[in-house]
């Protein structure tokens, strides 16, 4: 089966009302790794039409961050999603998305958009939300899958079609990591080879953060502030290391009994600003 790349949206849409049975769809910016294929795959399993998109969206970017420089890969990227059996790509060009400025947005809850990387990438998640609306009027799934390694997205992204209504199922895909555990992301491309083989520290320290808050730990105030400190002190600059309840992302209370909780960071290393995170 050969892969059918749709540049406008009446074109995904026409193949879309041809599709029989289930629609799966799974948004990208390209450049995909291994990660995306399990993504790919795993929709596969949810149901029998699976749909990529790949658009590197500009209004999910702050102006000094990497929208320029985010790696574009769309050949290699169609011989990966052909050979993971996928049958449609849409990949529109950016004034079939965006004829004009977008002025409607989907504006996210604060309390979940507004902190963590919200609140480091001010409007991120109103640029996502908003892409991930239009996607989802395009192409018209049934389920979506999306990575846990954008964990606070896959929340936005759940409370998005709960409280829009939206007739579609919202699948989260685990994270895949490098053999020393770094999680796979795009943006692992621009590390040096010494920030590379530091790089793996980032979810070493996470590990270190779980296995503590399974030993008994509960002062999760000191337990955060002394793993960002150590990555610090190893030439990191951390924006935020906490430990959050997976629901909501608020803070745990310090009686907690310890589960249901995730650990997420951002920091850079260098120039490259990496996201993870672990289930507690
Ligand atoms: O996770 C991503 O790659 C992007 O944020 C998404 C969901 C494709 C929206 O542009």
């Amino acid at each position: 089966m050969s892969l059918l790349i749709h540049k406008s949206i009446g074109s995904m849409r026409a193949a879309r009302m041809g599709c029989e049975g289930e629609v799966a769809l799974v948004p990208t910016m390209g450049n995909l790794h291994d990660g995306h294929i399990a993504l790919m795959r795993a929709a596969a399993k949810e149901a029998p039409n699976v749909i990529a998109s790949i658009f590197v969206n500009r209004i999910q970017f702050g102006p000094t961050e990497d929208f320029d420089r985010y790696p574009r890969t769309f050949e290699a990227d169609c011989e990966k999603l052909e050979a993971a059996g996928v049958e449609h790509v849409f990949a529109p060009l950016e004034n079939e998305m965006y004829p004009q400025p977008q002025q409607y947005f989907v504006e996210p809850a604060a309390n979940l958009a507004g902190v963590l990387e919200g609140a480091s990438r001010p409007g991120h998640f109103r640029g996502v939300a908003t892409v991930v609306l239009k996607l989802f009027n395009i192409v018209q799934p049934d389920v979506a899958l999306f990575g846990k390694k954008d964990y606070q997205q896959w929340l936005v992204l759940q409370h998005m079609v709960r409280e829009l209504s939206l007739p579609i199922r919202i699948v989260g895909g685990e994270i895949v990591r490098a053999t020393d555990g770094l999680a796979l992301s795009s943006r692992n491309g621009y590390l040096s080879v010494p920030e590379r083989s530091e790089a793996p520290r980032l979810h070493r320290m996470l590990c270190a953060v779980r296995d503590a808050v399974r030993g008994g730990r509960r002062d999760f105030a000191a337990l955060q502030a002394e793993a960002a400190d150590s990555l610090n002190r190893s030439g990191w600059n951390v924006d935020y290391l906490c430990i959050r309840r997976r629901e909501d992302l608020t803070a745990p209370a310090d009686n907690s009994d310890g589960t249901g909780l995730v650990v997420l960071a951002a920091a850079r290393l260098g120039n490259t600003r990496l996201i993870d995170n672990l289930e507690i």
